[in-house]
């Protein structure tokens, strides 16, 4: 296939891909965004085989057997596993960069083209971001999966020295590669090398904080990705393309995580995370001060209603009350109340998390208002009802300095006129913290299932 023909699909489907991420910035043009993604990567995986001269019988062979994995898995995992399953994915990528770079070593020592010291470098990076990556998306998947893996941080003295060593060790190992490439065994040590960091970088962090670290392995997957494209000889422009783009969003997820959980990347990575930080006891902060509702209640409290502001969180996602939460909304609208969604860049386990459950009940989309835009209204709000949601209304983020979320920018559903959370218990949530909300003088709590209590204020409601 002429070389230009080649280049001239590789730019378009560089232009899909850019126009897929513009896509996936709004819930109304994701979906669009994402089949635009996934067209360009149709279109470069296609033309390169057909370039390398693979059969067509084998490119479709391949399209069947990956198609088939990609529907399956895609049909068949919960909305909540949608971390773990990014997580194999980054490994997937990982994994694929290490055997590309060794196969491309293997093929300069058998005579191939002479090493060029660009693809030497690649080759060498290659291996160890996407071994690092390949490892670490592992453990993260088994700590997100509750398998194998402990979900707490493993600690141990001296753990950053021991990494630094392990960098510096595959660092030093590349460099002799580079010095002389027929040094197989060589590339295979840093391989090992680089999976023993990309274990033990993971491990240390705890699980519920895995989201942040499956952004950056996502950036990591992309970067290995990229190195792969110099690995490859002539150059492959689309994958350098495609990993850039996945190694620049993946970092701007990261950042925008980080910001919104208010830490900073460091932090996060050799940080306390998901340590046990000092705070009030729950006993202090509730004893005696919590009153309880009744969904039949609740139902009451909705005739004198007439703005209602919903803040869903990972309770939500647990219970899949957001289909009992459309018909909530459906019965209320049409009974002249205005229901408003606030949603927190961070409420659940992995960004959008809220917008994709409330995408799929149908909610329409200018319903879903930001943080920022709904706080100054607060006071005007007759009822927020805090569905699921914990560390993202809990207002000792603005007044406890010492506490593990301070600082965070939260929703502030305590100047509304009535607040009703609804969650099982008095437990608090991933920050592990107590929340003053549900002592407060105008908090209810309706202590259930979320879905379960918003399906009974519903039933309620139609009795009415
Ligand atoms: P959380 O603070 O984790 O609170 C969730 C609450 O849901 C829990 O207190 C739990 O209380 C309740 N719950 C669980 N199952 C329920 C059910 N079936 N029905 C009703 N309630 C249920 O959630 P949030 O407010 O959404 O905050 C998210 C937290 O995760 C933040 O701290 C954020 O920093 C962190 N985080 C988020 C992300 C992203 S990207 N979203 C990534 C990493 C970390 P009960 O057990 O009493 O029911």
């Amino acid at each position: 296939m002429s070389p230009n023909i080649v280049n001239i699909v590789y730019l378009i489907a560089a232009v899909l891909f850019i126009m897929g991420l513009k896509g996936l910035t709004h819930p109304r043009t994701a979906v669009r965004g994402n089949l635009m993604g996934s067209m360009g990567m149709l279109l470069a995986i296609v033309v390169t085989l057909l370039n390398k001269g693979l059969s067509f019988e084998l490119i479709i062979a391949g399209f069947i057997v990956g198609g088939l994995a990609g529907v399956i898995l895609a049909v068949k995992i919960e909305m909540t596993a949608m971390p773990q399953l990014v997580a194999l994915f980054n490994g997937f990528g990982g994994g694929a960069s290490i055997l590309v770079a060794g196969a491309e070593l293997l093929r300069l020592n058998s005579g191939g083209d002479p090493a060029g010291l660009q693809s030497l470098i690649a080759i060498v990076l290659s291996g160890i971001i996407g071994a690092v990556t390949f490892w670490g998306s592992l453990i993260a998947f088994g700590k997100l999966q509750g398998v194998v893996v402990p979900d707490q941080p493993v600690r141990y003295p001296g753990e950053q020295i021991v990494k630094v060593l392990l960098l510096g060790g595959s660092l030093v190992m590349g460099v002799m590669i580079i010095m002389d490439p027929s040094r197989i065994d060589l590339y295979w040590g840093v391989v090992a090398i680089a999976s023993v960091l990309g274990i033990l970088l993971v491990i240390a962090i705890g699980g519920a904080d895995m989201p942040v670290v499956v952004a950056l392995l996502n950036s990591y997957s992309g970067l290995a990705a990229a190195a792969t494209g110099f690995v490859l000889s002539p150059p492959n422009t689309v994958l350098i393309v495609a990993g850039s783009l996945v190694g620049a969003s993946g970092l701007i997820l990261t950042n925008i995580m980080c910001k919104a959980m208010n830490r900073s990347l460091a932090n996060v990575l050799f940080g306390g995370f998901g340590e046990v930080q000092e705070s009030a006891s729950a006993d202090d902060v509730y004893g005696g001060k919590v009153k309880a509702t009744s969904p039949e209640e609740l139902a009451m409290l909705f005739d004198t209603a007439s703005r209602v502001v919903i803040v869903p969180g990972y309770g939500m996602a647990v219970a899949q009350a957001q289909h009992a939460v459309r018909d909530l909304y459906n019965l209320l609208e049409s009974r002249d109340v205005t229901v408003e969604f606030a949603v927190h860049p961070v409420a659940g386990r992995m960004p959008g998390h809220m917008n994709v459950l409330l995408a799929e009940a149908d909610i329409p989309y200018d319903r879903l208002i930001e943080m920022d835009d709904i706080n100054p209204t607060m006071k005007q709000v007759d009822i927020a009802i805090v569905l699921g949601a914990n560390d993202v209304v809990n207002p000792v983020a603005r007044t406890d300095p010492k506490s593990p979320i301070a600082g965070m920018p939260i929703i502030d559903v305590d100047k509304a006129q009535t607040v009703i959370v609804i969650k099982r218990s008095l437990s608090p949530g991933f920050a592990g913290i107590p929340n003053p909300l549900f002592a407060a003088d105008n908090s209810l709590m309706l202590f259930g299932d979320g879905k379960k209590m918003i399906q009974e204020t519903v039933t309620s409601l139609k009795e009415d």
